[in-house]
């Protein structure tokens, strides 16, 4: 099974604007055209939120729990903890120090972004760092995102994703997301149709009841649910 990550929700801030790009680009394509988030950080009709680690963690403290562990791993005293087990998946090494410069310290998991159009919130984007995927992260901001929507007063949530897109969708429907439609050759770089999602209304007694419910199924599985927004 795996570890929960002690990662909270709250709203993009000018300084995890490189880092969320990095991750938009991982997701998406080095192509990708970069949502203007910068532009749009104030705009009260966008929000965007991330997930992000309760502490700043540079690479030297990246390194020490690394070592520590590791010694701890030979001496086969105690397991790996999360800090070491992170670092290690991304690569940082103890061994030599030729690996783990200031470039690679990361306090950010992902994001989503969400435009409010009418009635509307769209999800245009939502991503998870690769490496850290499968352990919570993006359920946690698409709860965050909905959580937002609801307070804004958006009666329906909505977006579109690729056909293929199998786990997004399996997200999605787990929040009571239904296709409605499909947009023909929408991606531009492969030309692959993408379905469209929508909620049923989310500011109904019924949808907040099943909201209450995934919230409180998601607290227990992985022990926390932190979201400010
Ligand atoms: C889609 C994405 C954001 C999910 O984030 P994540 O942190 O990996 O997802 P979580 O661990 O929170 O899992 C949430 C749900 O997603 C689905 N899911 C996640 N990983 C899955 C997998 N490997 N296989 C099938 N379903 C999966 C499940 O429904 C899961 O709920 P469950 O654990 O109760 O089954 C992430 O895969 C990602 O960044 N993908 C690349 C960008 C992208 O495709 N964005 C969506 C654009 S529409």
């Amino acid at each position: 099974m795996q570890q929960p990550l002690p990662v909270s929700v709250r709203r993009l801030q000018s300084e995890d604007i490189d880092q969320v790009v990095a991750i938009e680009k991982e997701a998406f394509s080095p192509l990708w055209v970069s949502s203007p988030f910068r532009r749009d950080q104030n705009n009260n009709r966008a929000c965007y939120l991330v997930a992000c680690f309760d502490e700043e963690i540079s690479p030297e403290e990246i390194l020490a729990e690394n070592d520590l562990d590791q010694q701890a791993e030979l001496d086969n005293e105690r397991p790996p903890n999360l800090w070491s087990r992170v670092a290690g998946r991304l690569g940082f090494s103890s061994n030599n120090g030729e690996t783990g410069s200031a470039d690679e310290a990361f306090n950010i998991a992902g994001y989503v972004s969400v435009w409010y159009q009418g009635e509307e919130a769209h999800i245009t984007e939502i991503a998870v760092k690769e490496t850290l995927r499968g352990r919570g992260v993006g359920e946690l901001l698409l709860i965050g995102s909905l959580k937002a929507a609801i307070e804004y007063g958006s009666k329906v949530m909505t977006l579109e994703a690729r056909v293929s897109n199998f786990i997004a969708h399996r997200m999605y429907q787990k929040y009571s997301f239904k296709s409605v439609g499909i947009r023909k050759a929408y991606y531009s770089d492969n030309r692959e149709d993408a379905v469209i999602m929508t909620t049923s209304p989310i500011d109904t007694e019924e949808y907040q009841g099943l909201f209450t419910e995934l919230q409180s199924t998601y607290k227990s599985r992985w022990g926390r649910m932190d979201i400010e927004c």
